[in-house]
């Protein structure tokens, strides 16, 4: 077993353990990635102001995000069908989320079903990501089902109503299950443990669709399923009847412009996430890291904002939450541990990121994150 220091070293385990096509669904970015890229690597052009000789004892990271407590402004990303990267992914990660004191979002293309999730952490609140499909009758149980199950948020994407081209999906004929092909069957037999945890497992599918929907018995590959039944007239109109039917706390995410930020800030929302959907959408899109301050300039003052997209590291948490992000979401660097490690793997991921961002805050003079602004920040860097 390899010594885990890092967020990669737990992506080349997963990329060694889990099976090619769903390790590469969650490593890719649509058309060229350099919007995937450029996630990761304008975080690297913002350089920090190191100070020296200030007391560093007692330090804090905790903090709010929606109004409800958190460890560290980061939360779990919902990302779809988690649990093809280790059997009953959702649960798993969303116990380790629990136990770390984040807050996690399942994804409605999920493998475990809302209520499994529910039940895997007795009823610990969670967040939920939903897709606007066209069927508005499913979409209001969705909805219900997630008031049932105690969800505190509702985070509602709005830069999916078409799906972004990601070849390597085409490639592998991206399934779940996978379909028995004679590549994928050869594949598979390199990943024994994968296979033993799918076997004991009763979810295979997509767990808030399957029995949900009539007629719904086989979804295809999910670039069928969203061509099929995601809305692609989806409107502002709907975001506030959506709003109106769910009632609680609402994110929206997947907003990159300033234009679009302010709309999002009249409809009432608590928060919106800056989000280029880690690179999957619009290739040729900023990365999110660098379409941040405007965002935060425009409506920081009126709505919380938030960010994902190439955080893979507790740096990455700082220099966001520096430049006005109040809370962070990982997506892939939660996967990778996933896939490596199961739900341990998870909690290594935010120990990694937390042990991160608590130094580098130390470093630049800091104990307590509340108190952290753009002055850790080398001017000209941002
Ligand atoms: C769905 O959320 C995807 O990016 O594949």
């Amino acid at each position: 077993m390899p010594v885990i220091t890092t967020i990669e070293d737990l992506r080349l385990l997963a990329k060694k353990r889990v099976p090619r096509m769903f390790y590469d669904y969650a490593d890719s970015g649509s058309w060229t990635e350099s919007t995937y890229r450029a996630n990761e690597e304008d975080f690297a052009k913002i350089k920090f102001r190191q100070r020296v000789a200030v007391n560093m004892e007692n330090r804090s990271t905790r903090t709010k995000m929606i109004g409800q407590d958190a460890a560290m402004p980061v939360a779990i990303a919902p990302t779809g069908l988690t649990g093809m990267q280790h059997a009953d992914g959702e649960i798993l990660a969303a116990q380790a989320a629990k136990k770390f004191g984040i807050p996690f979002t399942l994804s409605t293309m999920s493998i475990c079903s809302i209520e499994d999730v529910a039940r895997g952490t007795d009823n610990h609140p969670f967040w939920f990501q939903l897709y606007v499909m066209r069927d508005r009758a499913f979409i209001e149980r969705l909805i219900d089902r997630a008031k049932a199950a105690n969800c505190s948020a509702l985070v509602l994407t709005l830069d999916l109503q078409i799906l972004g081209q990601r070849h390597k999906d085409i490639i592998n004929g991206l399934s779940a299950p996978p379909k028995p092909t004679i590549s994928n069957i050869i594949n598979l037999m390199t990943k024994p443990r994968w296979c033993l945890g799918m076997l004991g497992t009763p979810r295979r599918n997509f767990g808030n669709i399957f029995g949900h929907v009539q007629g719904v018995e086989n979804m295809g590959s999910l670039s069928e399923w969203t061509a099929k039944q995601f809305d692609p007239a989806l409107s502002w109109n709907d975001v506030e009847w959506i709003r109106k039917r769910w009632g609680g706390k609402l994110i929206l995410k997947g907003i990159q412009d300033v234009e679009d930020a302010r709309i999002a800030a009249d409809t009432g929302a608590d928060a919106l996430i800056v989000s280029n959907h880690g690179g999957r959408q619009l290739d040729g899109a900023p990365s999110s890291i660098s379409a941040l301050p405007a965002i935060v300039d425009a409506v920081g003052s009126r709505m919380e904002v938030h960010m994902d997209g190439g955080i893979r590291s507790g740096q990455h948490v700082l220099k966001a939450w520096a430049l006005g992000a109040r809370g962070t979401y990982i997506g892939r660097s939660m996967l990778y541990g996933l896939g490596a490690m199961g739900g341990e793997g998870v909690s290594k991921a935010l120990e990694i990121i937390h042990k991160e961002l608590d130094l580098t805050m130390a470093f630049c003079g800091h104990t307590d994150i509340q108190k952290v602004d753009k002055g850790i920040l080398l001017p000209g860097t941002y």
